[in-house]
């Protein structure tokens, strides 16, 4: 690993190398916030069903056999970390579900042959972005969509835990693109913006288990940061989770829908 990402000067995360033994349990949401989620993006895919789907990178499958119940299917779990993909072979079946090695810019699937790509907090992990997009608008059918959940540069969330980091705003800043950057992405490959939705994700479960959760360190903003940055974060966490004093806040749930316009009809004389 170790290869530098040409768009943050931050490391590569090498989800190979870490955090898969651990990410499926340390980033599991409750079942609300899974529903909120499917019920959200419904608002902003085609009514018909059934849709087929790409969860791209796709990870331990934390939100693939929900598209699969949420929009029929077929799902595509494609995810280049073999270890991740086999945390989700394991884990996260469905049979309307198939898991495929691929990545944003090399997707195993035919020209036009899906209704919606999911890309969830994997976008910002993709090397080339621009042959990313590209090979996006090359899967989605004329009329499909891509959702593009992500955090953005000017929206960084204030999570319950941002407070103990105080490092991981700057660190967030320089790992995630702003919106209009993903908008141009995606635009120069051929896709119009459909909305920009900023959504608001409940604090749902439990703090106590929320604090065991993120003691894993399943999370890739912590991977730009020192061991002793995080130890000095985590024995905060332990004083205030102590005192009862850790506020249970929402999140940002932001995302941007794209659409791969309809060929305009050839005229012929
Ligand atoms: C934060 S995890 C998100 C996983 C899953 N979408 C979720 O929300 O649980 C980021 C995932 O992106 C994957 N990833 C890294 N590079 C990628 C690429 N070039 N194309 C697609 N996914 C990639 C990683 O291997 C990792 O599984």
């Amino acid at each position: 690993m170790a290869t530098s990402d040409p768009h943050t000067a931050l490391e590569r995360v090498d989800y190979d190398r870490v955090q898969h033994a651990a990410y499926a349990k340390a980033r599991a949401l409750p079942a609300a916030s899974i529903r909120h989620y499917m019920e959200t993006f419904a608002r902003h895919l085609p009514a018909r069903r059934p849709l087929t789907v790409v969860d791209l990178g796709s990870g331990t499958g934390r939100f693939t056999p929900a598209l699969a119940d949420a929009f029929g299917g077929p799902v595509w779990g494609v995810e280049p970390a073999a270890a991740m993909r086999q945390a989700a072979e394991a884990d996260a079946t469905h049979p309307r579900v198939t898991y495929l090695a691929g990545e944003a810019a090399a997707i195993p699937l035919p020209d036009a042959s899906v209704d919606v790509v999911l890309m969830f907090l994997s976008f910002h992990h993709v090397p080339d972005q621009a042959a990313g997009a590209a090979e996006i608008f090359r899967v989605v059918q004329p009329g499909g969509r891509v959702i593009l959940r992500s955090t953005f540069r000017e929206r960084i969330p204030d999570h319950w835990w941002r407070g103990f980091f105080p490092r991981s705003h700057a660190v967030e800043e320089a790992m995630f693109f702003s919106e209009a950057e993903a908008r141009a992405l995606f635009e120069a490959a051929g896709f119009s913006t459909v909305e920009v939705v900023h959504d608001e994700v409940p604090f749902e479960g439990d703090i106590e288990d929320a604090v065991a959760r993120l003691k894993l360190r399943a999370v890739s903003t912590f991977e730009h940061m020192t061991d002793q940055e995080l130890d000095e974060g985590f024995a905060r966490i332990d004083a205030a989770l102590a005192e009862g004093a850790i506020e249970e806040k929402s999140t940002y749930g932001d995302f941007i829908v794209f659409e791969r316009p309809m060929e305009t009809q050839k005229t012929t004389r």
